[in-house]
């Protein structure tokens, strides 16, 4: 029994943590004031969930109420990211919320998270993927190509004329090149990052500003729709209006806050943690907000919830730029353009992150030594990338987003919720370990934290708990199974 709770001492973490050095695994190179911090983090934050979720959001859940949902989930993402700061800050090295519970909670919670962040960054990468392929099918619209819908969907979805997709060949090509270059290892360079980073948030503010009054004020009203339920186009019903829409709204576009705790894996590359890390990880978070909110409520006001449901289901952002915004065919390329090179960025975050992982449970003997053997020449983590290209591709290929896109976000607050009990935990087992940053006002922060983050668990509703707890199951599986009994610590 006590071994479920067997720690990883600090001295072990430091050997690994020099050779994931040497391997070429932290290849994302951070600087260190507050502003860096924010650019990376606005770096690994926009992406599909405001270019696509947000019009889900809207289509399924809560119509232009879709802002509110917005701020839900800044709130709960601020909440948790303080926690995750004062996680991050205790473990003297960079990496993820896996390697910081194995020396603070223990074995059997590091596997649940280190399963579960699969869900994040597995998961995350597939349904940006998907999102990938829409705006590619708009592109090749401008140059009067197109694919046929059966080979940009999954077999779960159908067209209006009643055509079946196949597979969604798009998502599963845009992941296996990302996938070749994590293999042959990349170092994203910091120019690269930044011009991606810059033209992101460009495309955003130039919507918002010359979108904004082609905002239909009809379509804004009612704001908060009476509450139903809305069953969409393949049958699914959903949560629409009122506070539970709200609710489910905030779960879905909490993707799009997903990659802010990529800043809390920099805690320690930070000079002065203390002020740069809320810095860095509650200012990425505000610009983000505020720029979704403004973001949100000028798309709702522009195209109808109608629109989203139908004609504008896909690659929303150019359909109503194309749409209603006749003046600025220039700004609808543009935006495809931007969106297409951004999603790839945020794909590549993801992999990354999901392959950093295994490698540090496969190093853990939690996952078989495939997940850490390295390329002979190009020093990466080679076979796990190709099991992960099957893995992620097989989801992206065959399982719509919104279902892929809706397991990540429950995944990922599950994970929230953790880490922030982890840090009450913490404060009762450990309270003189050395804190860089401490998160405030605890208990009253996590438990704020867990609460907000819950509610949106909960507004996902029950198809998505019962995803999560066969995930989980399987989890527990392979723990008992295989990971127990192989663990590192044995010996
Ligand atoms: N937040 C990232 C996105 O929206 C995952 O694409």
């Amino acid at each position: 029994m006590s071994n479920l709770f067997r720690k990883k001492s600090l001295k072990e973490l430091m050997q690994d943590h020099v050779v994931g050095e040497v391997s070429g695994e932290h290849t994302l190179k951070r600087t260190l004031t507050a502003t860096s911090l924010i650019f990376l983090g606005i770096g690994a934050i926009i992406g599909a969930g405001l270019f696509v979720r947000t019009a889900a959001a809207a289509a399924n859940n809560a119509g232009p109420s879709v802002t509110l949902a917005f701020m839900v989930a800044g709130i709960g993402c601020a909440l948790a990211g303080l926690c995750y700061a004062e996680f991050a800050s205790m473990i003297p090295i960079a990496g993820s919320a896996y390697t910081y519970s194995y020396a603070t909670m223990g074995e059997l919670v590091a596997w649940i998270i280190g399963w579960d962040l699969v869900l994040e960054y597995a998961l995350g990468a597939a349904c940006v993927g998907i999102a990938w392929s829409e705006y590619l099918n708009k592109l090749l619209a401008y140059m009067g190509m197109n694919i046929p819908y059966e080979w940009c969907h999954s077999p779960f979805e159908a067209s209006a004329a009643g055509v079946h997709g196949l597979m969604n060949a798009p998502a599963l090509f845009i992941i296996l090149m990302l996938s070749l270059l994590l293999i042959k290892g990349t170092k994203e360079s910091a120019l690269v990052n930044g011009f991606i980073v810059l033209s992101k948030v460009a495309i955003v503010v130039l919507f918002i500003v010359f979108g904004w009054s082609y905002i239909n004020p009809a379509n804004h009203i009612p704001y908060i729709p009476e509450a139903t339920t809305y069953v969409d186009m393949q049958g699914v019903p959903h949560n629409f209006g009122g506070i539970m829409g709200i609710l489910a709204a905030a779960g879905v576009v909490f993707f799009a806050f997903i990659g802010f705790d990529a800043v809390s894996t920099a805690a320690q590359e930070s000079i002065n943690p203390k002020k740069d890390m809320p810095i860095g990880i509650l200012g990425s978070l505000a610009i983000c907000t505020v720029l979704y909110i403004l973001f949100a409520h000028v798309l709702t006001g522009i195209a109808t919830t109608e629109d989203f449901r139908h004609a504008g289901r896909e690659a929303s952002v150019t359909f109503a730029i194309q749409t209603y915004m006749h003046d600025y065919q220039w700004l609808a390329k543009l935006v495809t353009v931007a969106i297409l090179a951004g999603f790839s960025s945020v794909i590549l975050v993801m992999l990354l992150g999901q392959s950093r992982v295994f490698y540090s449970m496969s190093k853990d003997g939690l996952l078989p030594k495939v997940f850490s053997e390295l390329h002979p020449t190009y020093h990466t983590p080679y076979k796990s990338n190709l099991i992960l290209f099957v893995f992620v591709g097989l989801f992206a290929a065959f399982v719509p987003g919104d279902i892929v896109g809706d397991m990540t976000s429950i995944g990922t607050l599950f994970a929230f919720i953790l880490v922030c009990a982890g840090v009450i935990i913490m404060r009762k087992t450990d309270p003189d370990a050395v804190r860089g940053f401490k998160t405030p006002l605890v208990p009253l922060v996590p438990i704020l934290g867990m609460l907000v983050c819950g509610a949106m668990v909960f507004g996902l509703g029950l198809p998505n708990w019962i995803r999560l707890l066969v995930w989980l199951l399987i989890g527990f599986v392979i723990y008992f199974g295989y990971s127990q009994k192989n663990s590192k610590l044995n010996k």
